[in-house]
């Protein structure tokens, strides 16, 4: 399995981000927020731009906003491993009409309470599933123990289908033996410590 850290709960992203660049972690995952998807707003456009150019860990970015294609836009040049933008949005077809024009892996994330079959109209233009454990807003909340009902039953509508699938909220080492997915998406179990490395050795 693959780790992709996200920094949304440290003061200093930049000191942050170089600490990630010497350990061996994945991905680099940055979450960014509207202010109006979820009411904490997070990572302006400026903020995207000087992060990605600090890094040379792939980049995961999960757009928790009402707007994609705006961020889309306004970030070219920006080399994103992964574009990642939730389905409870409108025009999901229209985003993801544009995103295949880009290089970047198409994500769709699903909040926890929203219905599965929902994703079904997508999976033959998709390359990752981003499964949300917690709602959507703050790094550091509890992993909602349903999750792991709703990763079986992705994994059964998804077949033999060539989609990735990842996890993102409250992993920890522990909660991580039980998931079943190509990326975890792992924030203060890592950026609480002094020591990322000894973190992400723990969580792999
Ligand atoms: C929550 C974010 C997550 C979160 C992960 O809205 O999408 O990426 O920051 O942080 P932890 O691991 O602290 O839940
Ligand atoms: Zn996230």
């Amino acid at each position: 399995m693959q780790i992709s850290a996200s920094i949304l709960s440290t003061e200093n992203k930049i000191e942050a981000i170089n600490k990630l660049n010497n350990t061996n972690i994945d991905y680099i995952h940055f979450d960014i927020m509207d202010g109006s998807f979820v009411e904490n707003k997070a990572f302006s456009i400026e903020e995207i731009r000087k992060y990605s150019s600090i890094t040379n860990k792939k980049i995961d970015a999960h757009f928790m906003v009402e707007n994609p294609i705006y961020f889309l836009n306004n970030l070219k040049n920006i080399d994103f491993d992964i574009f990642t933008f939730h389905i409870e949005v409108d025009n999901v077809d229209e985003i993801i009409k544009k995103l295949k024009k880009t290089n970047y892996k198409i994500g769709l994330a699903i909040k926890p309470n929203t219905n599965i079959n929902t994703l079904k109209s997508y999976l033959e233009d998709i390359d990752l599933i981003l499964i949300m454990s917690v709602e959507p807003g703050y790094g550091g909340q509890k992993f909602i123990e349903n999750t792991y009902n709703r990763i079986k039953e992705i994994k059964e509508m998804i077949k033999d289908k060539n989609i990735l699938l990842e996890v993102d909220g409250g992993i920890n080492n522990s909660n991580i033996k039980l998931l079943d997915v190509d990326i975890s998406v792992v924030g203060s179990y890592i950026t609480n410590s002094n020591n990322y490395q000894m973190q992400i050795n723990n969580l792999k």
